[in-house]
């Protein structure tokens, strides 16, 4: 078999680089910026393999520059940038990296939580502007986290890693999912409900589902109305979850008590966004798994998936693994 030729569309933290060269021949995307949908297209025509962030868009007209592709690989839990139904009409094997980053991408919700709660970017701000005269009875006022009540939506990994964080501080859990989780309810005592349910008697609302067309703009007007007055939207999940629009209007007209995202629609959030005008509201640039080892940790198991992929075998984290049939010959055929 001859050496794979894999594109990998951005420098990578940790040991990833290293592995891939020794593996295969490789062509690194050098900027900081992304690769235009064409330069995405240019360099992965004529490569076995690429390895693409969730900012890049990989799609039919992608796949279609690059048939020699056979496997995508995603640094990433969450795949929405990847059109599987295309990538599967073509053959073409899609992977992510979930689980090396849930403990970390739920230490940045809860860091989220309580800095929305207890105000601790305001009060930054508020030190920062010469505003701190004195120790006020009344200044900065924020709410509880410890007894208050947390609704997670979407309880995989992220979500499971949450429940185990809020328990842990008191507080008491209800939660949304696909499926339910008996072994987290015993865990945690976290509580089924539905969604609305949730909606309803969840202080804190903290996002964890994926994006797919049926959990699009989940939080609109009518949800968020549903939420409490004093409520706090937490969302480390995608942007598109949220209707945002809505979302301003609610936090402009007190619907609810704030909010703290992680990610938007679009990504990056433009400076003069009107979410960027309320107090009441944190904005980070999807940061969530920024830990220098889990981001490590998430090159190296997109690398090691590419790989593994390219000598014939299907990884654990293949999204659709059922177009691997006879995966092994196929790879063996295409790097004859
Ligand atoms: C990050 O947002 C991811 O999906 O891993």
């Amino acid at each position: 078999m001859r050496r794979p030729r894999i594109f990998v569309a951005r420098g990578l933290p940790g040991r990833a680089m290293e592995f891939l060269a020794e593996q295969a021949d490789v062509d690194v995307w050098p900027e900081e910026m992304p690769p235009s949908p064409e330069a995405l297209a240019e360099r992965a025509a004529g490569c076995d393999g690429a390895l693409t962030l969730l900012t890049d868009r990989v799609d039919a007209a992608l796949l279609d520059a690059a048939p020699g592709l056979l496997v995508v690989s995603n640094m990433a839990t969450g795949f929405d940038n990847v059109d599987v139904a295309a990538a599967s009409e073509r053959g073409v094997l899609v992977t992510r990296t979930p689980g090396v980053l849930a403990e970390t991408t739920a230490d940045f919700a809860f860091a989220l939580l309580m800095a929305a709660a207890r105000r601790v970017v305001e009060g930054d701000r508020y030190t920062r502007a010469g505003r701190w005269k004195t120790w006020g009875p009344e200044v900065l006022l924020g709410q509880d986290v410890h007894g208050a009540t947390l609704g997670i939506i979407g309880m995989g990994g992220i979500g499971t890693e949450v429940a185990r964080r809020a328990k842990g501080f008191g507080m008491r859990i209800v939660y949304h999912s696909g499926t339910r989780k008996p072994m987290i309810e015993q865990e945690t005592g976290a509580e089924f409900r539905t969604l609305e349910e949730v909606l309803r008697e969840a202080d804190f609302v903290t996002l964890h589902a994926p994006l797919t067309e049926d959990t699009r703009q989940m939080i609109n007007a009518e949800s968020l109305r549903v939420m409490k007055r004093t409520a706090v939207l937490v969302n480390t999940g995608r942007g598109g979850l949220v209707d945002q629009a809505a979302l301003y209007e609610a936090l402009r007209d007190g619907v609810i008590a704030g909010a703290a995202l992680d990610v938007t629609d679009p990504e990056p959030m433009p400076p003069d966004d009107p979410l960027l005008t309320l107090e009441n509201v944190i904005v980070t640039p999807h940061i969530a798994s920024a830990s220098v080892a889990t981001r490590s940790r998430m090159a190296l198991l997109a690398a090691e998936n590419l790989v593994m992929s390219l000598r014939g075998e299907v990884p654990e984290h293949a999204v659709n693994r059922e177009i691997a049939e006879r995966w092994s010959e196929r790879v063996s055929r295409a790097l004859a």
